[in-house]
């Protein structure tokens, strides 16, 4: 069974590197969220939620904690489902286009598609991760959920935390920047982006989604995958629903067929392009 031990270095705390085999629950890890969920539950009774989210995060990114939110075996069941279901959809072995994902935070939904790949065997698609590793903008308090500065993991951390699970990075990259910022034609031409098979938007913000969804708009393949992580989190006039339905109002040329989700606030939508 494979143990993670936060070890003080010279140059800071660091996470030790995983064992290669190392599954896809780490009972530390597990330990560590849980206890550290269990404390800011109770501590966070007394606090403003804004503080206690600047609080949690003081934490998080002071002593390098590792933090588990996603189901990580039932998202790359997932992954693998939809990665099939594309493949029957193509003309060769491998889906049309790549992956984009938007919100990687610590990398744990990037893990999960690193491995759905290794267990379907597809070696030739690409897996771009797009976050500011600043957290939320400051477009987070529309929505009423979030806050800005939430979900903050700097590149570095994340870097290291896809080292430790053992992530293929010939075909991983990690673009930094705020997306109003730099989602735009010059990047995706720089980053040889022309076809966009998958895309998992876990940025949670209805901006965040819209700027995302504007973006891949243009290089959809004919049958895609959308996962929305946060689907249930908003209500219809708030977050990724809201972005979601201006982005079909948009295209009216996709048909979009949800799947259900991955865990209860998710969900998962198949696009096809009609007529
Ligand atoms: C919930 S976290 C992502 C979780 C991650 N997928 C995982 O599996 O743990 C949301 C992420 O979206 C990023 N994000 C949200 N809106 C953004 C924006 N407008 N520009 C850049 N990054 C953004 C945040 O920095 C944060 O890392």
């Amino acid at each position: 069974m494979a143990v993670r031990f936060l070890r003080q270095t010279a140059r800071g705390p660091m996470v030790e590197a995983l064992p290669a085999d190392s599954g896809t629950v780490r009972p530390a890890t597990r330990l560590q969220s849980r206890l550290f969920r269990r404390v800011g539950r109770a501590v966070g009774r007394f606090l403003q939620p804004r503080r206690k989210v600047a609080i949690q995060e003081w934490i998080i990114n002071s002593f390098r904690i590792p933090v588990d939110w996603q189901p990580r075996e039932r998202l790359q069941a997932c992954f693998e489902e939809q990665l099939t279901w594309l493949i029957s959809r193509s003309e060769s072995r491998e889906p049309a286009g790549d992956y984009l994902e938007f919100g990687v935070y610590q990398g744990n939904s990037l893990v999960c598609m690193d491995r759905a790949l290794d267990a379907l065997n597809v070696g030739g698609m690409r897996l771009f991760g797009f976050d500011s590793f600043e957290g939320l903008p400051a477009s987070a308090e529309f929505d009423q959920i979030w806050s800005q500065g939430q979900f903050r993991s700097d590149l570095e951390f994340t870097r290291q935390l896809l080292d430790d699970a053992g992530v293929d990075w010939d075909r991983i990259e990690l673009v930094k920047g705020f997306y109003d910022e730099v989602l735009n034609e010059p990047l995706a031409a720089q980053l040889g982006l022309d076809v966009a098979s998958m895309v998992m938007i876990d940025c949670d913000l209805y901006s965040s989604t819209r700027d995302a969804l504007a973006f891949c708009g243009p290089r959809l393949a004919d049958d895609a995958v959308i996962l929305f992580d946060d689907w249930e989190s908003t209500d219809e006039e708030h977050g990724e629903k809201l972005a979601f339905r201006e982005f079909l109002e948009a295209n009216p040329h996709f048909r979009a067929e949800p799947q259900g989700g991955y865990h209860q606030k998710a969900e998962v939508f198949r696009l096809q392009r009609i007529g």
